[in-house]
This record gives C-alpha cells, sequence and structure tokens, in this order.
C-alpha cells in the first residue's frame, strides 16, 4: 500500500513520532514529506507556503502537525487550504501538543483538523493526539500499531 505521511513540524516532535511509525509499517510503500513556509516564526502572521507536497497518487494520506495556541498549526491550516480535492481519498490525522490534557486545546484542534480534510473531500478513517508532557504509552502504541486503510 501507498502511504504518504505530510508533516508541519517546527520543533521536530511530530516529525520524529511520524518517523517512528513510517519504521513500524515497512511493509508498506511509505514516503514522508515536510510542508514548509518561507517564514516559520509562530509570531509571522502572513504565511506563503515554499513547499506544499502533493496529495496524488496515494492509496492512504497521513496528515501530521502540532497544536498551537488552542488551535490546529496555522501552516498546515495554510496547506490544506490549497490542496486539490482530495475525492475520497482515506485520510489519518495526527497531532502532538505539549499540555497534558487533550481538552487543553488538543480535541478542538483535532476538530478543526477533521473538518479541513473533510471539506476538501477527504474521508478521515483514524486519529490520533499525543501529549508530549503526559507521554502516555498506550496513547503512543496506539498510534504506532495502528495500519491505515487502503
Ligand atoms: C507558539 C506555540 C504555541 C503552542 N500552543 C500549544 C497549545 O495551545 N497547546 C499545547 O498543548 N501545546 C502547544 N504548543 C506545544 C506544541 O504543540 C508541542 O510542543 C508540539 O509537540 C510541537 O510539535 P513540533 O515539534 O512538531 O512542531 C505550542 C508551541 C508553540 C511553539
Amino acid at each position: 500500500m501507498k502511504i504518504k505521511m505530510i508533516v508541519y513540524s517546527y520543533t521536530h516532535n511530530t516529525l520524529h513520532l511520524i518517523q517512528e511509525w513510517a519504521q513500524r509499517l515497512n511493509q508498506h510503500d511509505v514516503q514522508i514529506a515536510s510542508i514548509h513556509a518561507v517564514d516559520e516564526d509562530p509570531n509571522v502572521k502572513a504565511i506563503t507556503l515554499s513547499e506544499k507536497p502533493s496529495v496524488d497518487g496515494q492509496d492512504h494520506l497521513v496528515f501530521a502537525t502540532c497544536v498551537r495556541g488552542f488551535a490546529l498549526a496555522p501552516i498546515m491550516e495554510a496547506y490544506l487550504k490549497q490542496i486539490p480535492n482530495l475525492r475520497g481519498q482515506k485520510c489519518t490525522l495526527v497531532l502532538t501538543h505539549y499540555f497534558p490534557f487533550d481538552a487543553w486545546g488538543g480535541n478542538q484542534a483535532m476538530h478543526q483538523f477533521k473538518h479541513l480534510v473533510e471539506a476538501k473531500g477527504g474521508i478521515v478513517t483514524a486519529t490520533f493526539i499525543y501529549s508530549r508532557s503526559r507521554k502516555s504509552k498506550a496513547q503512543k502504541e496506539s498510534l504506532l500499531s495502528h495500519v491505515p486503510q487502503a
């Protein structure tokens, strides 16, 4: 199965988690691609994307990023708003955040994330949130043991 993991990760926490998951899925054709903006300073309001990975030709897409100010990272939001229609493409969404409870921004950001992907015609088959301060082995393992649906 062709799986593309499209990541926006500023301090590489999300990227490292995704790399660990990709290693577990080594029986599949997994590619990791990063989104970048010209200026990634969290205080910058006007976002210009410099790397916009293609969403074409995959059996499954993973979008992964972090929570910023109780919301989805604005660079991921900007990226999702400019991609073409996903036409029923199955997708998994992954968020990392710092606070110990997902209710402190994670759930809210995931709601926004899912809404943006569904607005582009994507079918969200699974969602995962990982809190870096809680460091729950169960929360991490639920992602690492997950096999995306074709
Ligand atoms: C500007 C900024 C705002 C953040 N806002 C939140 C927040 O509202 N809730 C939270 O739990 N973590 C928040 N964080 C922490 C990040 O979500 C967390 O460190 C995440 O794992 C970073 O992912 P990355 O290393 O892939 O960029 C914030 C971090 C930054 C830099």
